[in-house]
Parts: C-alpha cells; structure tokens; sequence
C-alpha cells in the first residue's frame, strides 16, 4: 500500500465536503475514483498531496499517511511532498514557454540536473515516458502553446514526471480531449502504473472500467464503495454503486 487515509473530514469553512471517509491506494497500480459531480472526487484527490490547504478556510480532521508517514504532520515538508506527489489537472496547463522549458521546469527549480546535457536526457526520457517524444523532437524550441490540446496534457504528464514523483493525482486528464487524444491518454496511464501509483478521477465508466485495478465509488461526500474495478462494474455491494454504474442517476 502507498497511500493510507483514515476518517477523514474535510470542510470548506462550515461546509463539510468529505465524511469519514477511510482507503488504502495500491502502490504501482490505477486507482478511479467516480461518482456524480460535487460529491468530493477532487476534494479527496487534492487532500492526497495538501493541494486543499491552498484553499482559504479549508480544514481537514483524519489522517492521510504516504509509505507510512503522516503527510499533515508539522515536520513534513509540502514542497517536497508534492514533489513526491504529483497533480495533472483537466484543463492542461503548460507554461508559457517552450516544450522543452516546461520540462525542464521542475528539474531546474529542484536542482536535478544543472549541466545542460543532463537536462536534455531528462527532458528526452521524460517525453519518451509520456508517448509525446516522437511527435515533439523536431518543435522541443517551440511554445507548448502551439501543442494540441492532447498533446498539451500529455507534456503536463511529462512535466510532472520530470521531478520524479511517485504518485501522480489526475482530475479528470482526458475529459477535455477528444476520443483520440483520450485514447492515447488511457493507454499512457496503463504503461506509467509499472513504475507510479496513479490515481485517476473519471466521469467516464468506460475508462475506470478499462484503466484501473481499483475504483472507489464517491456519493454526497461519503466513500460508499471502493472495491477491485472489476468487482465494482461487475458485482457491486452497494445499490447507490450499481445505480451508478448502471446510469440510473449522475
Ligand atoms: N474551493 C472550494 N470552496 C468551497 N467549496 C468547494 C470548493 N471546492 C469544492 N467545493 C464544494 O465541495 C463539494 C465537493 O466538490 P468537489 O470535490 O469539487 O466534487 P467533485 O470533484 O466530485 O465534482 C461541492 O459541494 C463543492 O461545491
Ligand atoms: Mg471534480
């Protein structure tokens, strides 16, 4: 197990968006996490590498352990732990700078590698790791802006496996793109789990069915099922889970 979250509470303020909710994410696998919108899918993603406590007024009770460590303890570093854990977003964000420059960010800002022959290999292996080389090798000068939309997030996958992390949090990476960038999305995500602990938010059944080992089902805050995916979509324990799945409300 890499990560380990015991009872949480979060609130916005007054608001409670997370109740009790208690898992365990499987290292070097895919874990969806699903359900309707507004029932906490981000909320939970983001308490994994303390994005919330950016949010004003947020408040967090539980504990949320990485390989065994109290990640809200005082002594942890965040810099670092978000470091360790990674974050792509819905809408891809790429730096406005070239493709090269944005992953090299991370590397340089870490101190990774100062000779600029080291940046390059980290950069090319990188953009190998991400399915994105091939197609950018003769544009590395050019802006990330002028990148696809798939092609965008995909250089955000690689930006954020430049530092190394070892968990990457994804929101929801393919719901902006079209079928076939989110295809090439889905089969990058399989390959990375070798080597990452990932774990995935989806409106998209299809794809928690066909990417993940686990998927945990959210509803109004709660963590109503989290089970192996094929159990989820096949055999589900709870009826608000096979509703679900089903499209009977969502
Ligand atoms: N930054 C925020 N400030 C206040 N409330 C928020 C914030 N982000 C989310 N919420 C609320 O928390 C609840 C869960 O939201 P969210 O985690 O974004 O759900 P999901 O990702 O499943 O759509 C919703 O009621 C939402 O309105
Ligand atoms: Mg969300």
């Amino acid at each position: 197990m890499k990560i380990n979250v015991g009872r949480v509470n979060f609130y916005y303020g007054k608001q409670q968006a997370l109740y009790d909710v208690s898992t365990r994410i499987r290292q070097q696998a895919v874990t969806a996490l699903i359900g309707p919108s507004g029932c906490g899918k981000s909320t939970f993603l983001r308490s994994l590498n303390r994005m919330n406590d950016l949010i004003p007024g947020a408040r967090l009770e539980g504990k949320v352990e990485l390989d065994g460590e109290d990640i809200y303890s005082d002594e942890m570093d965040v810099i670092h732990l978000r470091r360790r854990v990674g974050m792509i977003f819905q809408r891809s964000n790429p730096f406005p700078m070239s493709v090269y420059d944005n992953v090299a960010y991370g590397v340089r800002v870490n101190k990774l590698a100062r000779k600029r022959l080291e940046v390059d290999e980290i950069v090319e292996k990188t953009l190998r790791a991400a399915a994105l080389w091939e197609e950018v090798k003769d544009r590395l000068h050019r802006s990330a802006m002028s990148l696809s939309g798939g092609q965008q997030q995909r250089l955000c996958i690689a930006r954020a496996l430049a530092v190394e992390p070892e968990v990457l949090l994804m929101d929801e990476p393919a719901s902006a793109l079209d079928p076939i960038s989110t295809a090439k999305i889905e089969e990058l995500i399989y390959n990375l789990k070798q080597s990452y602990t990932i774990v995935v938010v989806t409106h998209n059944m299809q794809q928690a069915a066909r990417i993940s080992d686990e998927t945990g089902f959210f509803l109004n805050g709660r963590l109503v099922e989290f089970n192996e995916t094929k159990r989820i979509f096949t055999a589900p324990a709870v009826r608000e889970t096979e509703d679900y799945i089903t499209g009977r409300f969502g």
